[in-house]
């Protein structure tokens, strides 16, 4: 994808429609070149020489290791960073680290708590920054997602796109990346936990632009209704242990089960980001046939290989 050369990736609005389509097409060309040798695409380490600085703050098994590898993959080297092994935080700012790392490194990504931090990355990088989540943002997982979709459908556009649990970063990026994409959005969150508003606002624009709807309700079965993707995520995101006893309480009603996902078309299928939790999905569900977790997971991949590669114009 050409116009995302030296670009960074915040959110998921950073994407126009044509590029994001062009991201998950290359991600897809990336997948049968590396796993199918009879796809007739040639198997090309375009990042030979390159490296992507990671900055881990808090933890990860799918975002770490799929970019370690997927660079691998590519040629290039990868240097996992985590909180005890960099001066950051502790005796380095955030703007030395930036810059610092950007005189090494042709790409930077970071993990951090709260969004500014990653947005201050960005300002003060020479290189591009990509965002592997923050309390706002993880548009690394939308691209699997939308991938993943696309592979079990065969189109995006029309398809309606369920929700049921948090309004949280993982959700944000997907509300931006369905709406910019024609997908149809409904949201189903407790009161006190819906998406946060200035997102849910662009959300509604980019649903209008395009054409699609978006319900936010607190009724899990009238958003389940029909739909051809039901997704969840953990009810206690990094960060938030402590209010752990509090939000399972108040998320009662909200567990995706047999139940649930029977409202569903015939051919829906369940998605979560992991790390899963039972409360969020019961074990009937996440290991059913129509659960596409684990292919989502590895998606994380090959998206974060044609991100990498785009953003280097290689
Ligand atoms: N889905 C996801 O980002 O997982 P990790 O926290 O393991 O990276
Ligand atoms: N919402 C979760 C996602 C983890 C990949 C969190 O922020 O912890």
């Amino acid at each position: 994808v050409k116009s995302l050369a030296g670009r960074s990736l915040m959110s998921i609005a950073d994407l126009s429609k044509a590029e994001l389509i062009e991201l998950l097409d290359c991600s897809i060309a990336l997948k049968k070149a590396f796993k199918d040798s009879s796809s007739g695409i040639e198997k090309e380490q375009k990042l030979i020489g390159k490296s992507v600085a990671m900055i881990f703050q808090k933890r990860s098994t799918r975002t770490r290791v799929s970019t370690e590898t997927g660079m691998g993959l590519l040629g290039g080297r990868a240097l996992f960073l985590g909180p005890t092994d960099i001066q950051l935080g502790v005796n380095e700012s955030m703007k030395d680290t930036a810059k610092v790392l950007s005189g090494f490194n042709s790409l930077l990504l970071a993990r951090v708590n709260d969004h500014a931090d990653v947005e201050e990355l960005k300002a003060e990088a020479r290189v591009p920054v990509i965002n592997a989540l923050s309390d706002l943002h993880h548009p690394l997982q939308t691209l699997a997602d939308l991938m993943t979709i696309q592979e079990r459908f065969g189109k995006l556009e029309g398809l309606t796109f369920t929700w049921v649990g948090d309004g949280n970063n993982v959700l944000h990026d997907l509300m931006l990346g369905a709406a910019k994409l024609a997908i149809n959005l409904r949201i189903a969150t407790p009161e006190g936990y819906r998406p946060d508003p200035a997102v849910t606002a662009m959300t509604e624009a980019l649903a209008k632009e395009s054409g699609s709807s978006v319900l936010i309700t607190a009724d899990p079965k009238e958003a389940v209704t029909g739909t051809h993707v039901v997704a969840t995520d953990t009810w206690v995101s990094m960060g938030q242990e402590e209010e752990a006893a509090k939000r399972i309480k108040d998320y009662e009603g909200y567990q995706v089960t047999d139940e649930l996902m029977s409202l569903a078309a015939d051919d829906a299928i369940f998605m979560h980001c992991l790390p899963r939790h039972k409360e969020e999905v019961d074990d009937a569900v996440f290991y059913s046939e129509r659960s596409v977790v684990f292919p989502e997971a590895e998606n994380r991949m090959w998206t974060v290989m044609a991100l990498m590669q785009s953003m280097l114009d290689m």
